[in-house]
């Protein structure tokens, strides 16, 4: 069975949660930079002529698939990279996922999750332009 992990994020802390990912064997990532509020909506920024409040503030989706018995891990290295312990840190969505097929293999389910030999670390840093 598979689960699919949607978790948003501060940007600040994207590279520490992806390598933190690769590190305990997650193959793929997808990241994609959104604007959102949580229950606080925004914050009110103080300028030195006026007070302004901004209604959505920057963060990182990270969206990826995993096996069900790798979601325990997976949630708490989230924790633990992400977090900072104040408003604002994000959320962690676990939803299932009906199928995945691998479409250079055609393999399916847990099968398409699997990586023979080792998760290349350079080819994950190549597209990190700002
Ligand atoms: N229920 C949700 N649905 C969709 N996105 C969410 C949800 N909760 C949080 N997010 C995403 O996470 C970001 C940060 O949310 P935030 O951490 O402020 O949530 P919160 O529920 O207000 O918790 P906290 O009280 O710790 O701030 C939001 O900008 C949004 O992108
Ligand atoms: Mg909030």
């Amino acid at each position: 069975m598979l689960k699919k992990i949607e978790a948003y994020i501060r940007s600040e802390k994207l590279d520490a949660v992806r390598m933190a990912l690769i590190e305990i064997g997650v193959p793929a990532v997808d990241t994609v930079e959104v604007q959102g509020h949580g229950r606080q909506s925004g914050i009110k920024l103080a300028g030195r002529h006026s007070t302004y409040v901004v209604d959505t503030l920057p963060r990182i989706q990270m969206s990826f698939v995993v096996s069900d018995e790798d979601v325990e891990q997976v949630v708490d290295v989230i924790l633990k990279t992400a977090a900072t312990g104040n408003q604002g840190d994000g959320a962690i969505f676990i939803c299932p996922v009906e199928n995945l097929i691998r479409i250079s293999t055609g393999e399916e389910g847990d099968d398409a999750l699997t990586y023979e030999g080792e998760i290349d670390i350079a080819e994950h840093q190549v597209n990190r332009g700002s």
